[in-house]
Order: structure tokens, then sequence, then C-alpha cells
């Protein structure tokens, strides 16, 4: 049986996100926007959410889509690669952020020869990790079929590796190299 990772995802951010009554939420790759309105329905009017893209066609159809759910007003884009997301934020969210979306490789039809790369994620893995609010998370869906997308898988896992003394992991899918993956990295 094929599992779906969003899905996944989502369930896992909604049974650690429940009783927090100010969220503070990343979406680190906003791609058509599907987890950035997920993730700014959970945060209500009482919470705060970014989200990251390199390409602007995905920040416009990450507005778009907030916009026909009726969401957004507690949304900010950013069009900067998450790997500045420590410099980019403000100080509010340092220490503070319960929740960092990561769905790697490229936007689903756009432009496939731009994706996620091992170097700019590893470097935005650990600053979302230094971001992270005790108990906070990472949520991490890796996709391989893609050009670069196993060696950014591999790298990943070796990441995971090392942060297995700090964190709490959680994986699904991962003993299959070949397949998407998630991972939950709790703080
Ligand atoms: C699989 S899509 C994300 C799907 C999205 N989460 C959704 O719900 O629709 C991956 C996205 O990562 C973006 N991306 C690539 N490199 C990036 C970087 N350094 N920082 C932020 N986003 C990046 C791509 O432009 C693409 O839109």
């Amino acid at each position: 049986m094929k599992i779906n990772l969003v899905s996944r995802a989502h369930d896992f951010a909604r049974e650690r996100l429940g009783g927090i009554s100010r969220i503070f939420a990343v979406d680190a790759t906003a791609g058509n926007g599907h987890d950035t309105a997920f993730l700014a329905e959970l945060a209500g009017t009482s919470g705060k959410v970014v989200a990251f893209d390199v390409q602007s066609e995905a920040l416009e159809a990450t507005r778009a889509r907030l916009a026909k759910n009726g969401l957004g007003g507690n949304v900010e884009l950013f069009l900067c690669g998450h790997e500045k997301m420590a410099e980019t934020l403000g100080s509010e969210w340092h220490g503070n952020v319960n929740a960092v979306f990561f769905n790697l490789g490229y936007l689903p039809k756009g432009d496939h020869a731009i994706t996620t790369l091992p170097e700019t994620t590893l470097r935005a893995l650990d600053a979302a990790w230094e971001m992270l609010a005790p108990g906070g998370f990472i949520s991490l869906t890796v996709y391989t079929r893609h050009a670069g997308g196993f060696e950014e898988s591999a790298q990943i896992a070796d990441w995971l590796g090392k942060m297995r003394a700090r964190a709490e992991i959680l994986t699904c899918g991962e003993h299959n190299p070949v397949e998407p993956w998630w991972a939950g990295v709790v703080k």
C-alpha cells in the first residue's frame, strides 16, 4: 500500500500542535501552497506562518490558494531561500518556532530543473533546528527520483543520523531508498 506522506506530515502536525495557543510555523518550501494553507488554518488568528520559496511562481500559487480558502491574514511570504530563514525572521521567531515544514524537490507543474539542493537544504535544516521551541518539530518529505534527489535524500539521512543523539526522530518509508519518505524531527 502506498503511504500518503503529505497526510502523514499533516496528521503529525495536528497531533503535535493541538493545544498550542499561539502557533509559530514555517513552511520552508511554499510550492503550490498546500502546506502553507494547512499551517495557516492550524495557526488561526492567534498564530503566525511564514513561507519561503525561490520562485515567484510558487509564491503566487501559494497566495492564490490562501485567498481561495479565506486564509492568509496570518501569513507572510518570502521570495528567498530557506537557508536564509534565521537572518530573515525577526527575534520573536528565534527559539519560538513550533513547526518547520520541508517538502523537497521541484514545483509540481513548474520547472523541474529548479529543485531543492543538498547544501542549502542542510543549511536550512540546521537553521530550522536552532529556531525550534522545545517540543517543536521539523517535518521533512523527501523525494528521490528527480535529478539530484537521491543525493539529497542520502545527505538528509546522514544528517538525521547525526541528530539522533539530540532529537526524537520518527520516519516513514525510509527503508526503501528509491521511494519518497518522511521524517519528523522533534526537539
Ligand atoms: C515540492 S515543492 C513544495 C510543495 C509545497 N510544500 C506544497 O504544499 O505545494 C518544492 C519547492 O521548493 C522550492 N525550493 C527550491 N529551492 C528552495 C530553497 N532554497 N528555498 C526555498 N524553497 C526552495 C521550489 O521552488 C519548489 O516550489
